[in-house]
C-alpha cells in the first residue's frame, strides 16, 4: 500500500457511503438502511443495500459487497491507489507524494503494474505507426479510409516483422519476466523463451470506461488467420464486462446507444459522427454488458452483422438486454455486411436513416420465426400464428400483449379476433412460455455454506449492530474459533475494536486488498436471519454462541494431540464454559433502556 492507513482511513470517512454511492444508483431508505437496484447484476426489484451505519454495501441478490473504495474499485474498474484518489479528489483533499519507494514498488498491486504496461505498449505500438516501420500499417489504415485524426483518437498503432521488439523494450525498462507473463503480452515458447504476442498485425488498443489501456486486438493486413488476434484476459481484461468504444460512448448525447460486433465498426460508426457505438468484440454480449449499458441508456439498436452470426447473436442479446431493462431494436443492414460496409458504400445519411427505421426486437424476433415456416401453406400458416401466440402470450403485460397483437394483425394480414382467442388459449392453458426469471443467486460463491459458517458470519453481524454483546459473545468466543482464516482474523480486528469501544467495520474491510476477501468480509457483516420480534431476536443470538462455541469445542478436542498438557487445560476450561452457556440468557433492551 503506498498510502498510509490514517491517509486511507481520513478518504474514507469524508466519503459517506450513502452519498458515493447516491451519485451513481438511485437508492430509498428502508428502516436503517437504504436499497437501490444492484449495478453489479440485473434485477428488477432492489436487493442492492448500503449501510450508513456500517458504512458497507452489499447485494442480497449477487453477493456483491464492500466499502467505499470496493464500490468504486468494482464500478470504474478501477485499483484500489486510484480508488483513493478520485474519492479524495472528490472532497477536496491533497493526497501526500506517493511513495515509490523500492518497497512500495513491490506492494503496488498487480492490476496498477499491468495497466502501466499495457499503456506504455500502447505508446510502443503508437509510435511505430507513425514511424519509418509502421509504413505498411499506415497504408493498410489509410486503404480502409480512417483519417489520421481517427486513427489518433482510437490510438491506433502498429506492431512491425520483428517478433521481439516489445519484449526487448519492455526490458530495458526493467520489467520482470513474471510481470510480462500477466501483462497479456508476451507469449512463452520453450525453445524460443519470451517473445510478442502481436508482430506484424495493425494494434487496437482497448480502452476501459475510463481511457485506459486493457489490452489489444491485432489485425493482420490481409487475408492471414487469425483475422484478428485479441489480449488474454488478464487481472485488467475481462471481455465480460467491457464494451469496445464505451469510453467515447458514454459521453454521446445521443439516447439510444448503438452496439455491433467489431473493432473496425465502431471505428467507422464514429468517424461517421455516430459516436453512441460500441462493440461486445466479437464475444458474444453477457448479461454483465447489459447491466452496464444499462448504466447508460435505456434503449439499444443492434447494429450487428447481416449474416446467420450477426442474426443469432441478435436473437441471443435481445432476451439479455430485455432482462437488464433495455430496450432494443434491430437495424437492417442488407444489402451490406456489416456497419463499415454500409457506410461506405452508402454514407451518412443513408445509415441515420436506417436507424430512424430499426425494427422492434420484437417484431425482429418474429420474421425470424416466419422463415421457418411455409407461409403459403394454410398449415403452416397456422402453426406460424401459434407459435406467434404463444410468444404473445410469454408477455408480462396485458397492455404488452394486446399492442402486439395489435402489430401482428396489422403486419401479417390476419383477423383481430382469431389472434386474441389463440393468445387468450395459450395462457388458459397455464402454460405461457413465459421467460423463466433468472435468478442470480450467488451463482459464484453459491451458499453451500454449511450452517456453521453462517452461525459464524451472524455473531460477526451481530457484534456489530448490538456491541453491546461483546462483553458476552468475547466471554465465550475467541478469535480463533472462528474456523476460516479470514474469519478469525475479521473476529480478531472486530474484537479489538469493540474492546476500544469503537465500531468500524468499514475500516476492516478496507485492511483487506484483494476484491474476493473484500467480498467475503462485505458478506460477514451482512448475514442476517428473519426474526419477527426482539425477544426471537434473543433467542437466536443465544443459540448461535451456543453453535459457534459447541463447535470450537468439538475441533479443538478433535485436533487435541494428547501430550499436549496446555491443549487439555484449554480444552477443559473452554468445556467448562461450554456448560455455562446452557443457561445464557441474552437481553437486549436491557442495555438499550438505561
Ligand atoms: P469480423 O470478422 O466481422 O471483423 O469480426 P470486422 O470487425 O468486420 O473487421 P474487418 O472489417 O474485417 O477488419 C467482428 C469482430 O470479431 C472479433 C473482432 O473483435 C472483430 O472486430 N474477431 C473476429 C476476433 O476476435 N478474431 C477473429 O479472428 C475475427
Ligand atoms: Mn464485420
Amino acid at each position: 500500500m503506498y498510502y498510509s492507513d490514517d491517509v486511507i482511513e481520513e478518504v474514507r470517512q469524508r466519503n459517506d457511503i450513502v452519498s458515493v454511492v447516491s451519485g451513481y444508483v438511485k437508492l430509498q431508505r428502508r428502516g436503517s438502511n437504504y436499497f437501490g437496484l444492484c449495478p453489479f447484476h440485473n434485477e428488477k426489484s432492489p436487493s442492492f443495500s448500503v449501510s450508513p451505519s456500517k458504512q458497507m454495501y452489499y447485494c442480497f441478490g449477487c453477493g456483491a459487497g464492500g466499502g467505499v473504495f470496493n464500490f468504486i474499485m468494482e464500478y470504474e474498474n478501477y485499483t484500489f491507489p486510484e480508488a483513493v484518489r478520485y474519492l479524495a479528489e472528490r472532497v477536496g483533499m491533497t493526497l501526500p507524494e506517493e511513495e515509490y519507494n523500492e518497497e512500495a514498488r513491490k506492494a503496488r498491486d498487480l492490476r496498477s503494474s499491468v495497466l502501466e504496461i499495457n499503456k506504455i505498449a500502447a505508446k510502443f505500438y503508437y509510435y511505430q505507426l507513425r514511424s519509418a516501420q509502421g509504413q505498411r500499417g499506415m497504408e493498410y489504415l489509410k486503404n480502409r479510409a480512417l483519417s489520421d485524426e481517427t486513427m489518433k483518437h482510437f490510438g491506433l498503432g502498429y506492431a512491425g516483422q520483428d517478433g521481439t521488439a516489445l519484449y526487448r523494450y519492455l526490458k530495458k525498462q526493467n520489467v520482470s519476466d513474471q510481470l510480462l507473463k500477466d501483462s497479456g503480452l508476451m507469449q512463452v515458447n520453450e525453445r524460443q523463451g519470451m517473445y510478442d504476442k502481436f508482430w506484424n498485425r495493425v494494434m487496437f488498443p482497448i480502452m476501459d470506461v475510463n481511457h485506459r489501456v486493457i489490452g489489444f486486438g491485432g489485425r493482420v493486413m490481409g487475408d492471414g488467420k487469425p483475422k484478428y488476434l485479441n489480449s488474454p484476459e488478464t487481472v485488467i481484461f475481462d471481455k465480460s464486462r467491457n464494451l469496445y468504444g464505451l469510453n467515447f460512448a458514454r459521453s454521446s448525447k445521443e439516447k439510444a446507444m448503438l452496439v455491433c460486433e467489431g473493432y473496425m465498426d465502431v471505428i467507422s460508426m464514429h468517424q461517421a459522427g455516430f459516436t453512441n457505438a460500441v462493440a461486445s468484440l466479437g464475444t458474444a454480449l453477457t448479461s454483465r454488458h447489459a447491466t452496464i449499458l444499462k448504466r447508460y441508456t435505456d434503449e439499444v439498436i443492434l447494429t450487428y452483422d447481416s449474416d446467420e452470426a450477426g442474426i443469432r447473436a441478435a436473437l441471443r442479446a435481445i432476451p439479455l438486454l430485455k432482462e437488464a431493462g433495455v430496450s432494443t431494436r434491430v437495424l437492417h443492414m442488407e444489402p451490406y455486411k456489416d456497419p463499415d460496409e454500409f457506410i461506405k458504400a452508402l454514407g451518412t445519411d443513408a445509415f441515420r436513416e436506417r436507424i430512424e427505421q430499426a425494427e422492434n426486437s420484437f417484431l425482429f424476433e418474429l420474421s425470424v420465426m416466419e422463415k421457418s415456416y411455409d407461409m403459403k401453406d394454410p398449415d403452416g400458416k397456422t402453426r406460424f400464428f401459434q407459435a406467434v401466440a404463444g410468444k404473445i402470450a410469454g408477455l408480462e403485460l396485458e397492455i404488452e400483449r394486446e399492442n402486439y397483437i395489435e402489430a401482428v394483425v396489422s403486419r401479417y394480414q390476419t383477423s383481430y379476433e382469431g389472434m386474441r382467442k389463440m393468445v387468450l388459449n395459450v395462457l388458459m392453458q397455464g402454460a405461457p412460455v413465459r421467460m423463466a426469471p433468472r435468478r442470480l443467486e450467488n451463482e459464484n460463491h453459491a451458499e453451500k455454506d454449511d450452517g456453521i459458517l453462517r452461525s459464524q458470519r451472524l455473531i460477526l453481524t451481530w457484534l456489530t449492530e448490538y456491541p453491546e454483546l461483546y462483553p458476552t459473545v468475547s466471554a465465550y468466543i475467541r478469535p480463533e474459533d472462528f474456523t476460516d482464516g479470514l474469519y478469525s482474523e475479521v473476529a480478531s480486528m472486530l474484537y479489538d475494536q469493540l474492546s476500544k469501544n469503537e465500531r468500524n467495520p468499514a475500516r476492516i474491510v478496507n485492511h483487506f486488498t484483494e476484491p474476493d476477501q473484500q467480498r467475503t468480509v462485505a458478506q460477514i457483516f451482512n448475514t442476517e436471519v428473519p426474526v419477527a420480534t426482539e425477544k426471537e431476536q434473543e433467542k437466536a443470538i443465544a443459540d448461535t454462541i451456543r453453535k459457534v462455541m459447541t463447535y470450537a469445542v468439538e475441533q479443538q478436542s478433535a485436533r487435541l494431540d494428547p501430550t499436549d498438557l496446555k491443549g487439555l487445560q484449554d480444552l477443559i476450561q473452554a468445556k467448562k464454559r461450554l456448560e455455562r452457556l446452557s443457561g445464557l440468557h441474552i437481553s437486549l433492551s436491557a442495555g438499550k433502556d438505561k
